[in-house]
């Protein structure tokens, strides 16, 4: 096939170009443009295309010198061995066989013992003591010839400038080269980013960058200034008799006074090392650092020297790589969602991209402030992170790739769907629509109203709401109810069948239960479970609609602020119409005695923080979802919190989350972790 092999080598030209691009960005002048994963992508997808036609393989491949240049501006040191690589694998299956095949070379490596530890994701560094004494750290460079960055090192506080070399109970051989990783600790990052914002400076999107901006400094007292921190993890040469196992390196590199990483596990097999593997990967978040996936490495040194070397790769080692979790993307546009309140909040139009096998084209901006704190423009290439059951969210803009075609953004003033003037509430952040007509809240809460937890009306999701609504066939949830087949059947996709099947939905909803139909009007601060107490109380929505402030204070978890909500509720002219509607199409039920049933377990052990207005949900209602599930519901993020549910205009408090490591999930998010959880 001329025509494939011709686009395949005109495919390895341009991946050539882009690595070589990329590197230099990454190597040599310190603002990548790609993140590691994108970056291991195009190298990936080269290295398979030469593997199927060694022919295209040129004597300048970057596949043949993974690293690139030094910067002119250093020093250049020669490694006193190979600094090498390692090889990735993007799955269990791949790691299985890595190990099968250095077993077939070498009987001796099944019956080898393995050392798991994480991945760092910093910067290499090669570490040089002369009796004792640092005198020479390089970066990593093409492997062979790295960056002297001494002065820049000796300002990382953990890395011993000295080191014990006779006399006591350990001693380092007089010479000693040790190889580790500069990294910035999530936290330290964290208090970094708050220090510098809160001095009206720029904060920085990703610690990993950060450290290796800051190492790259020519003035050193730039580099000091950023808390960066070391962990070593292996000897790379050294005089005198050295451990005989990885295992017992990592344990003289720490009695020596090396810092290391923790979370370092020696495994009696390979399936020990997958399962700590597979659990590494599930709470990558609670490492202290930025880990991107776990080394594993045959233990014995001995047998790991025999293995040799591929390319760049030492055989004995394999890197198990976490799925990517940040990419950076374009952001094509800045949208405004209008929530079932009203509030308006800012997302990101993306131009799609890849993050752990899902393609993601949206992402939250989280509100207002942080478009204007982190200066993003429309058309910056921006940080996007996507982690487990977390909403993406943009980390930031990368202002190094700026062309200048990029544009500021402005508030919008007026409301994208009824074009009315927007507010903003005094003392708070966000940004109201305050129109009660405004169709994009009508379509949230119809959305809502249809909703898995309230009137369950299947087939009436976002989309055809929003057709309802467009249509002029919904003013308010109750002309649902008096739907014409003919008119839905104008709808665009709508054929006779989903006609029949939408209206049929929509009938079986007539018969809900009091608490569901309270908790589908989304009074504010009325959730599924007072819901649930307001019917039991009342009985019946006429007599709610009467009730006094006192007598709704009497239920409980009522209190002022709820029972005013109720009063308001019903006292609206338009609610009142909206109820009249109801009752007149045979929606109007009384309360039923509550099921009780053992509930599950799925959320057991989880500490839960809620923040935000809830598309379709209150607090409460969020709060009681968790608590039937048995998971718990605290007020503040701590150290203790596992999750953070985050809504419309969330607070400070994703700030807090985002400090701490904390992940952040959405209603859906929750729903699938409960699901997941229970199976
Ligand atoms: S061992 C022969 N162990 O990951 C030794 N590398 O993607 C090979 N890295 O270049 C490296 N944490 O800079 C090793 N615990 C760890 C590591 C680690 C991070 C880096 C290392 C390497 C890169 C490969």
């Amino acid at each position: 096939m001329a025509a494939g092999k011709a686009d395949d080598a005109r495919r390895a030209a341009e991946l050539r170009e882009q690595i070589h691009y990329h590197n230099r960005r990454y190597h040599v002048l310190a603002s990548p443009l790609l993140s590691d994963a994108e970056f291991d992508r195009l190298v990936q997808e080269l290295l398979a295309l030469e593997a199927a036609h060694p022919e295209l393989v040129t004597p300048d491949s970057p596949t043949r010198r993974v690293g690139g240049a030094p910067a002119e501006r250093f020093v250049k040191v020669r490694h006193p061995d190979s600094i090498l690589s390692l090889g990735n694998a993007f799955s269990v299956d791949e790691v299985r066989a890595w190990h099968e095949r250095i077993a077939r070379l070498d009987e001796r490596v099944r019956t080898a013992r393995l050392v798991v530890e994480p991945k760092l994701d910093g910067l290499t560094v090669v570490l040089h003591y002369e009796r004792g004494v640092f005198v020479l750290g390089a970066t990593r460079g093409d492997g062979e010839i790295g960056e002297d960055i001494t002065g820049n090192l000796r300002t990382i506080r953990s890395l011993p400038l000295r080191v014990p070399v006779a006399g006591g109970k350990v001693s380092a051989p007089e010479r000693l080269v040790v190889r580790g990783e500069a990294l910035i600790y999530r936290q330290a990052f964290e208090e970094m980013n708050a220090r510098l914002a809160s001095a009206g400076e720029r904060t920085y999107v990703n610690a990993r960058n950060t450290a290796s901006g800051a190492l790259r400094q020519l003035d050193s007292s730039l580099t000091a200034s950023r808390p960066i921190s070391l962990a070593c993890y292996a000897i790379v040469e050294g005089k005198g008799p050295l451990p005989g196992t990885q295992w017992e390196t990592l344990a003289l590199l720490r009695d020596l006074g090396f810092p290391t990483a923790e979370g370092a596990t020696r495994c009696e097999d390979l399936e020990e090392a997958i399962a700590i593997c597979r659990a590494a990967a599930e709470h990558r978040n609670s490492f202290a650092f930025e880990a991107d996936g776990m080394v594993i490495k045959i233990d014995d040194l001995a047998l790991a020297r025999d293995l040799g070397v591929v390319g760049k790769d030492p055989r004995a080692a394999v890197a198990f790589k976490f799925p990517a979790q940040e990419v950076t993307t374009v952001l094509q546009d800045i949208g405004v969602a209008v929530g079932r309140t009203g509030v308006i909040t800012p997302y990101a139009v993306l131009e799609p991209v890849e993050v752990g096998g899902v393609t993601v084209r949206q992402a939250t901006l989280h509100n207002f402030d942080f478009i204007r704190e982190r200066d993003i423009r429309i058309g910056d290439r921006v940080m996007v992170k996507r982690a487990g059951e977390v909403i993406p969210y943009v980390l930031g803009s990368i202002p190094d790739a700026r062309q200048g075609g990029e544009k500021p953004y402005r508030l919008p003033s007026r409301c994208p769907s009824c074009n009315e003037m927007l507010e903003q509430v005094e003392g708070e952040v966000a940004v109201y629509c305050v129109n009660a007509a405004c169709p994009a809240q009508l379509v949230r809460n119809l959305e809502h109203f249809a909703s898995r937890g309230a009137m369950d009306i299947e087939g009436l999701g976002i989309k055809v709401a929003e057709l309802l609504v467009q249509a002029g066939l919904v003013r308010d949830v109750a002309d649902v109810y008096s739907l014409q087949p003919a008119s839905v059947l104008e709808l665009e996709g709508f054929g006779e069948r989903g006609v029949e099947k939408l209206l049929a939905a929509i009938d079986a909803s007539r018969r809900r239960p009091l608490a569901t139909l309270l908790t589908a009007l989304g009074i504010r601060g009325v959730g599924e479970t007072m819901a649930a107490d307001l019917a039991r109380a009342f009985g019946d929505l006429e007599a709610l609609s009467r009730a006094r402030p006192e007598e709704l204070e009497k239920v409980e978890g009522v209190g002022p602020s709820t029972s005013t909500a109720v009063r308001d509720w019903f006292e609206r002219a338009s609610n009142r119409k909206l109820l009249e509607k109801l009752r007149r199409a045979g929606v109007w039920p009384r309360a039923e005695a509550p099921k009780a049933g053992p509930g599950s377990q799925a959320l057991a052990g989880l500490t839960f923080v809620i923040t935000g207005t809830l598309a379709g949900v209150s607090r409460e209602q969020a709060r009681a979802r968790i608590q039937e599930h048995g998971g718990k519901v605290a007020s503040a993020v701590s150290g203790k919190t596992n999750y953070l549910l985050v809504g419309e205009n969330p607070g400070s408090k994703v700030d807090e989350a985002r400090r701490l490591g904390v992940a952040q999930i959405d209603l859906d998010g929750l729903d699938k972790l409960i699901a997941g959880r229970r199976g």
